[in-house]
């Protein structure tokens, strides 16, 4: 039997770093498929629009003949079975990462166990990389180059982030 892997690798990009870039891109060498899901988030207040963010993925990632782009709302299992996919990918920086991925990665098997988590590591000058520290960075002036696409990173440049932008 040969049966394609399609996984999902979802979060809410906002905005996408090279640590998701490096773990979509190693995803999309393990795995047949891969499906990058953006939630759909009503509570936060993110900076970038959900469809900002599908359009910077989508572009990033043109050249990746088995990577997608989708948005969900509500449980992620649920939306792995509407897509028939066995596996959701996290990226595992370090070790403070560990219990909430770990966590999660219970829930959902609890909630369905035909889904099975995968946790990959990054490469290690990402190690440190997340879309918070991303975003205060550029907001205090600070750069970002290298640890953010080209495309991202001038996203960023015209929300003309400030201090005041910065949550308290
Ligand atoms: O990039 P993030 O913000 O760390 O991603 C978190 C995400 C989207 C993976 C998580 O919030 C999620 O899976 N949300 C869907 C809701 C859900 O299924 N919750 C119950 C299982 S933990």
């Amino acid at each position: 039997m040969n049966v394609d892997t399609l996984a999902v690798y979802p979060g809410s990009f906002d905005p996408l770093t090279n640590g998701h870039v490096d773990i979509i891109s190693r995803g999309s060498r393990v795995f047949d498929r891969i499906i990058v899901a953006i939630l759909l988030n009503v509570e936060k207040a993110p900076l970038f629009t959900v469809a900002e963010r599908v359009e910077i993925a989508r572009e990033v990632f043109a050249k990746y003949p088995n990577v997608e782009f989708d948005t969900f709302d509500g449980l992620l299992v649920e939306y792995a079975r509407r897509r028939q996919a066995g596996v959701i990918v996290r990226g595992l920086r370090a070790i403070s990462d560990f219990e909430y991925e770990m966590q999660m990665a219970l829930m959902n098997r609890h909630l369905n166990p035909e889904v099975e988590t995968v946790f990959m590591m990054p490469a290690v000058p990402y190690t440190y990389v997340s879309s918070r520290l991303v975003k205060e960075v550029v907001a205090l002036g600070g750069s970002v180059t290298t640890l953010v696409p080209s495309l991202v990173e001038d996203r960023l440049r015209e929300k003309k982030l400030g201090r005041e932008t910065l949550k308290a």
